[in-house]
């Protein structure tokens, strides 16, 4: 019973917790970055805040298709538009919500 009060705590925290940055990536991260995004991404709360960091700074890079070629298709598209949109700061925010604890 502890246990279980301790779980919804920590659910509620969570919550409440989330950066105004990681909102928008609930919709298709689901809230704790647990679901696959569109069924083609990588689930990201796998990865650590640093991965994260550095898979979003690549999206943001212009030079992203010289590098990787048309890599993802349209999906990837869509989330180097999301990653251009955040700053640092907040590239900092959502790795430590959404990264591995
Ligand atoms: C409209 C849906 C959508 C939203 C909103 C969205 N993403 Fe994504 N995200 C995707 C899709 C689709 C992919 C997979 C792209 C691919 O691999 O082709 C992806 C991939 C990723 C990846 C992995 C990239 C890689 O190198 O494989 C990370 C990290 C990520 N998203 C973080 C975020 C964060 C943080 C936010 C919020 C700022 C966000 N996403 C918002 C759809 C979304």
């Amino acid at each position: 019973m502890i246990a279980l009060v301790a779980m919804l705590g920590n659910y509620a925290f969570a919550q409440n917790e989330a950066p105004k940055s990681a909102k928008s990536c609930m919709e298709c991260h689901g809230t704790y970055g647990e679901k696959s995004a569109k069924n083609v991404s990588i689930i990201i709360n796998q990865l650590t805040p640093n991965e994260i960091k550095m898979r979003l700074i690549v999206l943001q890079r212009d030079s992203y298709e010289a590098l990787f070629g048309p890599w993802g298709g349209e999906s990837r598209k869509v989330m180097r538009k999301n990653a251009k949109e955040l700053s640092d700061a907040e590239i900092v925010e959502v790795a430590n919500y959404f990264g591995k604890k």
